[in-house]
This record gives structure tokens, sequence and C-alpha cells, in this order.
């Protein structure tokens, strides 16, 4: 019997994790730069959300969703601490996917209409109809019709045809919204958008969001922040919306809500869950666990009472800076983008097959990272709780590799 093999594997197996450290089964530690699968930001085995989910699952972990729990009402509770007021309606799911999957569902009840909004480059799940969505899956012949679909141009700016930058005010990448609403189309649900997009961490300037609020409003469609890898916390705001001073009408969050644990949420104003009304069926078996809603309410009651919003805010600079140092030095970087602690490191073009040696060089010396080679960049997702000495000797490691490169 082997594991079904839908994406390369190494062979390497993990045994046990702590803080920002896994460890191999020959006893091998490595320092995890992506948290996980960008999941585990409080790091490993952190007993201050270990010990809350080893005493829920002991106690509580799924009742029927008809009933109300004690964890749900206290994850209510620290969600509406950290959001805006007009986003106050939850549902607590389990990945990413699924998440997202509900946030289209929403729209296009509260709309009736079926059109959808998304960057070319996206990457909104596996299950199908975000996978349709996305750039990955839009050419896979097996899935059903996604209907309309709009695919901007992403905000790929470091390889812009217009030759726009941070300073851009135009966003020409958005030009074909501004078609949509000069030809009157009124059959678009939701604009989706990932403040950072995941594919090669392209960090739109800010503004972005704020035209794409507009074009939204203008198209009398929805936006939605499609916030799995963005937060809590990751871009050194607990939301990226926040970076463009926007509202966005459905939230949806994965990965690090959970920091390790399987669960999403999504989140809308009073007024979309009136106007989905009863047109909107969605009951899962795992909706509103009280498992789930202990770890929602611990995970973000940790990172707000330790500060680990500021801390991605600082500990991202630092990194950054020394990044850019380092593109001064090492020409085959061509490009070093991110806020918080979600930002990449790109390689020339002509350089990819550069950036996969790094990456299994850097492996053998105990780092793991993880090489984009369609955008050619290096992604870093590292846990908050990571530590200057340790960001010090990745980079220390990073620069002897790349001597050997050049
Ligand atoms: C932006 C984005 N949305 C959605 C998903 C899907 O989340 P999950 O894998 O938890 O289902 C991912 C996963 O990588 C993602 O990066």
């Amino acid at each position: 019997m082997k594991i079904w093999k839908t994406l390369s594997m190494r062979d390497m197996t993990i045994t046990k994790g702590k803080d920002s450290t896994v460890w191999d089964s020959n006893g091998k530690p490595y320092l995890d730069l992506q948290s996980g699968y960008w999941c585990n930001v409080l790091g490993y085995g952190n007993p201050d959300l270990i010990e809350p989910v080893k005493e829920q699952i002991t106690r509580l972990t799924n009742v029927m969703s008809a009933f109300r729990t004690e964890e749900v009402e206290v994850a209510l509770s620290e969600l509406e601490r950290i959001l805006p007021a007009e986003l106050n309606r939850v549902a607590f799911l389990n990945s990413g996917s699924e998440a997202v999957d509900l946030a289209l569902k929403i729209a296009r009840a509260a709309t009736w209409r079926t059109g959808m909004v998304v960057n070319d480059r996206g990457y909104y799940g596996a299950t199908t109809y975000p996978f349709s969505l996305s750039w990955s899956g839009k050419d896979a012949p097996y899935l059903p019709d996604p209907g309309e679909v709009h695919r901007l141009p992403p905000p790929f700016c470091q390889s812009c045809e217009h030759g726009s930058r941070e300073d851009c005010r135009d966003f020409k990448c958005l030009e074909h919204l501004q078609s949509l609403v000069d030809e009157g189309n009124d059959n678009i649900a939701a604009v989706m958008y990932e403040p950072i997009a995941g594919f090669g961490i392209l960090v739109p300037p800010i503004g972005y969001g704020v035209k794409l609020r507009e074009y939204a409003d203008a198209l009398d469609a929805l936006l939605i922040s499609e916030e799995v890898t963005t937060a809590p916390g990751k871009t050194g705001r607990w939301f990226g919306f926040q970076h463009d001073g926007i509202i966005p009408d459905i939230l949806v969050l994965g990965k690090a809500i959970g920091s390790g644990f399987p669960v999403s949420v999504v989140v809308t104003f009073s007024e979309v869950e009136e106007r989905c009304g009863n047109a909107l069926r969605h009951v899962q078996s795992h909706q509103n666990d009280a498992l789930t809603g202990r770890i929602v309410g611990t995970v973000i009651s940790v990172i707000r009472e330790q500060g680990l919003v500021e801390e991605a805010a600082r500990k991202g600079e630092y990194w950054l800076n020394a990044l850019k140092e380092l593109m001064e030095e090492f020409p085959i970087i061509v490009d070093v983008r991110g806020r918080g602690l979600m930002f990449g490191v790109q390689l020339s073009q002509d350089h990819v097959k550069s950036g996969e040696i790094i990456q299994e060089k850097l492996l053998e010396e105990g780092y793991l990272m993880d090489f984009h080679s369609s955008s050619s960049t290096f992604r870093f997702f590292p846990p908050y709780v990571i530590t200057y000495e340790e960001i010090d000797s990745f980079m220390a490691a990073l620069r002897k590799t790349l001597i050997t490169i050049e």
C-alpha cells in the first residue's frame, strides 16, 4: 500500500517538530521556513495551543451543528475583537478549499448571478469550483464548466508589460474590469482577490484593493478577500485587506487560523446573509465544531496576547532588509518582495535550475524552503515564533550557497 501520488513526494520521513524546527527519521533537524504547508504559524508543539486542544479533545469535539457550544461563542468573540463590525456572520469549516467554495456559493446565492472575476494566476483550492477558477486547474478537462469567468492579469509588477512598479497608480492590469462596467455586465457575482497572491508572492501596490472594491461596487458584485494564505497576521496586519483600508463583503481564512489543525472560516455581512435567505443551503458534519471553535479562539488570542502580528511585521522588515542587501551582492536575485512574514525572493528567469539546486543544497544544510519554478521565486512563510538567531543562521547559509552558484 502506498500513498496516492497527487504531488511529487520526497524520500524523507518527518517524525516530530518543536517551535520552528522539524526532525527527520534519522534525527536530523531542519528549520522549517514554510510552517508546514504555510500553516503552523505558532510553531510546532506550542503548549499555548496544544494544551487547550488536548483538554478540548478529551471533553468535546463534535456535536450536531444545530447546537451552540461555548467554544464557538469564544471564537466568535475573538473574531469580533479583530474584525470590522460589519463582518459579523461566520461559518467555521475545515479547509481553505471548502471555505472558498462556500464563499463562492454565498456570492452566487446572494446575487443570483454566476460570473466570477479572479486573478489568472490565483490558486483558490482543490475542490472542483475553486480549482476550476485557479490557474493550475483552468484547463483541466475533467472539471465541471465554471460558467462565466474573467481572469485578470496577475499583479506581477516585476514583469509588468506597462513598466509599472510599487508606485503604480493606474493599475492597467485591472482594465478588463472597466470594460465590464462599460459594457453594463450584470452577471458578476463576485470579484475575488488574494491581498498577496501565493503564486510567486505577488504583492500588489497599495491601492490595488481599493480599485477592486470600487469595481466590485460599480458592478454591483461582492468583493471576496481570499486570505487563506495572508491571515491572520502574516502580512504584518491581521488581514491583508487592511493594508488598503477597505472592507470586503466576504472574507475567507484558512491555514494559519488553525496553526496546524484543519480549520477554516468564512465571514460575511448580515446583509449578505439576508440576501441569500433560504436559497443558500450548506450543512456539513464538521461545521462549527466545538474543537474548531476552541482552535480558532485560542489561535487568535495567542496571536493577540503575544503581539505576534507586530512581531511578524518587525521580523519581516528585518528579514526583507537583509535579503535586499543580498540582492545587491548577487545579480542572480532580481527581486525581493513581501509584507510581514510572507515574502519571496525572485531569481532571474534563466536561473530556474539554480533555484532548484539552491533549494536542494539548503535542504542538506537543514533548511526547508520552497522554490516555485513557474515564477522563479523562493516563497517564505516562516512561523511567527522564529527567532532572530534562526533568521541570521539561514541568511548566512543562503549567502554561502549563493557563492557556490555564482
Ligand atoms: C490562496 C489559497 N486559497 C485556498 C487554498 C486551499 O486551502 P486548503 O489546501 O487548506 O484546502 C490554498 C492552499 O494552498 C491557497 O493557497
